[in-house]
């Protein structure tokens, strides 16, 4: 894979469209490479938040679950980018964020999920950490490609 663009995150994330009949409204792409993004990345999830009027926690727990991607995305996926959509399943509506970048990929993602496993001396929370913040959940890796990972909060 070579430096992940707009349409390559799409198609490399599209396994992890979960809902198939759901409508994106707009999309917004970050680049994911620096502390700065991270800051950058925090602020335009906020604002969406906001935007789509989810609830003081929701946004917090969206923004806490994107700061942890953003890092993992450039610590080991040695940086890439963010997708950040508004989408409506008809039902009901939602941000959905796809992290991608194209490093070397999770060999073994249930280990990747499980708390306090590492491969880089941190605490080993972010990914299950995220998971358990979000309604939805998706990592799509291959070895030696790259990693994209979707999660998605719907408005209660
Ligand atoms: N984008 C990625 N590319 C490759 N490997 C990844 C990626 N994201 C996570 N991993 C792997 O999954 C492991 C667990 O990630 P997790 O975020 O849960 O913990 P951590 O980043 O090691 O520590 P913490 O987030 O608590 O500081 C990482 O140590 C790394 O091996
Ligand atoms: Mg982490």
């Amino acid at each position: 894979m070579n430096a992940p663009g707009a349409d390559d995150a799409v198609r490399f994330a599209s396994p992890l469209l979960t809902e198939p009949g759901a409508r994106v409204s707009s999309t917004i792409t970050l680049p994911v490479r620096t502390d700065e993004h991270v800051v950058g990345v925090r602020k335009l999830v906020r604002e969406q938040a906001l935007d789509l009027k989810l609830s003081l926690v929701d946004q917090t727990k969206l923004v806490t679950a994107a700061s942890e991607l953003a890092r993992n995305t450039i610590k080991y996926g040695g940086g890439g980018m963010v997708q950040a959509q508004r989408i409506d399943s008809g039902l009901r509506q939602g941000l959905r964020l796809v992290f991608a970048d194209d490093g070397p990929g999770i060999a073994d993602i249930p280990q990747a999920l499980r708390d306090g496993f590492t491969s880089g001396g941190g605490m080993g929370l972010g990914l299950g950490g995220a998971k358990r913040l979000v309604d939805e959940f998706d990592i799509d890796s291959r070895s030696g490609e790259g990693t994209a990972v979707a999660i998605v909060k719907w408005k209660k």
